[in-house]
């Protein structure tokens, strides 16, 4: 997919030390843009920065579970760079359990990091967005449009996340700004560590929305938030996009 030129643009990109982020990151780095790469792990931040060569680059480290963290990310892309052109809300977690024994606080983290943190970065962002005419692209699952067993706080935090979306797409209307959400299907990456099913569950359930043709490309779902992210996506705003090899058709 071609996205557009994005040199002399700066975009800011969370969940950048691992997966989706991580790909993203590479691809508008590659098309040209100047990068804020935001993560709780330090150590493989650096790795993507290390990734990025020549480009340049500002690592900033945060827990975005912490409401007190998301806005300084944003601030910090601003003191170096002096501009934000485009936020992808990428980091994300999930824990899969029977829903009468999730403890509180996985529910808590998992709408903190999963929803709270793209609204706070949306919010501290979206002034800067509208100085630059750019976009916010916010990175779904199949989960906000189907229930997924064993995964009641993600679904939520995702469904609240393509609302979300639809919201400010429909509060900044005749403004300067074009916000929209991609939902993707499964992908082969680090989440995959905690997507571990509660014991005696049932996995029939579980492969209600596993697919029928297994999982989708990173690189793939990189390509369309970098489309999303940049001016060649110009016509969409508001939309959610799915990427799910089918899993939502039925
Ligand atoms: N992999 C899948 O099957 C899948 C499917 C649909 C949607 N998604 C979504 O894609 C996005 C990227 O996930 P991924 O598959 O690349 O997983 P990943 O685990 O490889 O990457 C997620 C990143 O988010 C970061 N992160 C987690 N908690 C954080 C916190 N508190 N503060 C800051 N950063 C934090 C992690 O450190 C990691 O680098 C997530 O929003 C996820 O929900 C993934």
């Amino acid at each position: 997919m071609q996205i557009a030129d994005m040199t002399g643009k700066v975009a800011l990109v969370t969940g950048a030390a691992s997966g989706l982020g991580r790909a993203t990151a590479l691809k508008l780095a590659g098309a040209g843009a100047s990068l804020v790469i935001v993560d709780i792990n330090a150590e493989a931040l650096a790795e993507t920065a290390a990734l990025l060569g020549d480009v340049p680059v500002l690592t900033h480290t945060a827990d975005l579970s912490d409401p007190a963290q998301s806005a300084p990310a944003v601030e910090a892309a601003i003191a170096r760079f002096g501009q934000l052109d485009a936020l992808c809300n990428v980091a994300g977690l999930i824990y899969l359990a029977n829903s009468h024994q999730m403890p509180a606080e996985q529910w808590h983290r998992t709408l903190a990091v999963n929803l709270t943190a793209p609204f706070l970065l949306s919010q501290a962002a979206i002034p800067h967005l509208l100085a630059a005419k750019g976009a916010i692209v916010n990175v779904a699952s199949t989960a906000a449009h189907i229930g997924e067993a064993y995964a009641a706080a993600y679904c939520a935090s995702k469904a609240g996340l393509v609302q979300m979306t639809k919201a400010m797409a429909m509060e900044y209307m005749k403004q300067p700004i074009r916000i929209n959400a991609v939902a993707p299907g499964g992908m082969i990456t680090n989440i995959a560590a905690n997507f571990v099913p509660p014991e005696g569950c049932d996995f029939e359930l579980i492969k209600r929305f596993s697919g029928m043709r297994g999982t989708v490309e990173v690189e793939d779902v990189a390509d369309l938030v970098a489309y999303l992210a940049s001016d060649a996506g110009r016509g969409y705003h508001g939309a959610c996009l799915t990427i799910d090899a089918g899993i939502t058709a039925g």
